[in-house]
């Protein structure tokens, strides 16, 4: 019965690591997806999280029952608190609906199918270019997705100009999805006033902000100063969404943490949209995981853990930022054609390098470098060791 269904092709980003595995030459290197690795080429577990979760194993009273629908209540609160400050007025006036959900992608997923079932308008806006699943998570949870300027290859930075035109023209009301920091995967985000800009614009159209906030604390390396775009439209008074993922910057990819937010204009408004959550919630997967959950509000409620977490968290942004640098600098030596400061300026975990899929296959094929066919490099995956590498391979595809 099943012999028509035809071959799927691998996802965007995450086939690019089934190519890899199956890649039997020592000399290759994964910068598809974007996950950490140490100097060493290894994945790495945060200390803390490695205390955290001893905690929870020697604690002989923990069970493994369901969560609730909407999560472990503790972690959800965390979360917000996370994102929107320690002093939002939000959370104290009770004004925010939380659900912990399946990290970020699950928080998206969940909060589209919300606003297609509660909300009067089922546009979407998502800039261009942005993270490959957006499309279809909002495509699948029944919204339309249209696209909004926003990276200029001619300058390798930020398109305000075409963001304002495409968003100042978008129907009253749309929804407008946009990356709380370090945009992936250009790695470029509006500057402070250009944030107050958009959100000047956004409100005076009563457009409807979604923030997906996968990266915060891998932008400026600082937990508040990445969360300051939410903030500003938080400290308007105005509604949102935030889908919070710690796969990143905590490094609990495979544990699927992560948070829905709608922030809305009520404590009685929050509280019938979180019923609502709990029916959209409830015939997906019924209620969460509990175990990543609990390493993630451990670490989050412990003020020394906290910190031990924002400077383990502040390394790993530094070690970017350091082969930021190593490219640039061994592009230079090499004489590399062409200006590659958009190495050292972009921020996060990714370099938009600008080189077409032709140049991405070459590198692929004759140095066994794998990265999105956009040209897209997870500077997280490269080291000292594997730079030299990547810029030959650079500067061979460049002067083919
Ligand atoms: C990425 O963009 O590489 C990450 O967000 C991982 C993913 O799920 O695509």
């Amino acid at each position: 019965v099943f012999a028509a269904v035809v071959q799927a092709p691998e996802d965007p980003i995450l086939g690019v690591t089934v190519a890899y595995n199956k890649d039997p030459n020592p000399i290759k290197l994964n910068l598809g997806v974007g996950a950490y690795r140490t100097e060493e080429g290894k994945p790495l577990v945060l200390n803390v999280v490695r205390k955290a979760e001893q905690l929870l194993v020697n604690d002989r009273s923990r069970v493994k029952e369901y969560l609730p629908i909407l999560g472990l209540a503790e972690f959800n609160k965390l979360s917000a608190k996370l994102i929107l400050g320690d002093d939002s007025p939000a959370i104290q006036e009770n004004r925010v609906a939380t659900a912990q959900c399946l990290s970020g992608t699950g928080s998206l997923r969940v909060g589209a199918e919300f606003l297609a079932k509660h909300y009067h308008q089922r546009t979407i806006y998502i800039p261009l270019p942005s993270w490959g699943n957006h499309l279809k998570v909002f495509t699948m949870a029944g919204l339309s997705v249209n696209a909004y300027r926003y990276y200029d290859p001619a300058t390798r930075g930020l398109n305000i100009q075409g963001l304002l035109e495409d968003l100042g023209a978008a129907p009253s009301g749309a929804i407008v999805l946009l990356h709380a920091c370090a945009h992936n995967p250009t790695g470029v985000d509006p500057a402070p006033e250009q944030w107050e800009q958009i959100r000047q614009l956004i409100r005076s159209k009563a457009l409807l902000p979604f923030f997906d906030c996968a990266y915060q604390g891998f932008a400026s390396g600082s937990l508040d100063a990445d969360a300051l775009a939410v903030r500003m439209f938080v400290a308007d008074g105005g509604e949102c969404l935030i889908a919070q993922s710690y796969a990143k910057n905590m490094g609990l990819y495979g544990e699927r943490v992560g948070a829905l937010s709608i922030v809305c204009k009520g404590a009685d408004v929050a509280s019938r949209v979180e019923s609502q959550l709990k029916l959209v919630i409830r015939p997906m997967y019924s209620n969460p995981p509990i175990h990543g959950a609990s390493i993630a509000a451990t670490i989050l409620k412990n003020s020394d853990m906290y910190n031990e977490w924002k400077i383990e968290l502040k390394a790993m942004a530094d070690r970017i930022i350091s082969m930021r640098k190593q490219l640039y600098d061994a592009l230079s030596a090499r004489g590399t054609a062409g200006d590659w400061s958009h190495i050292i300026k972009q921020i996060g975990m990714f370099t938009f390098t600008g080189l077409n899929s032709d140049q991405v296959a070459f590198m692929t094929k004759e140095y066994h470098i794998y990265m999105t066919s956009d040209g897209r490099i997870s500077m997280a995956g490269l080291s000292s060791k594997t730079v030299p590498h990547l810029a030959d391979a650079i500067h061979a595809a460049v002067t083919l």
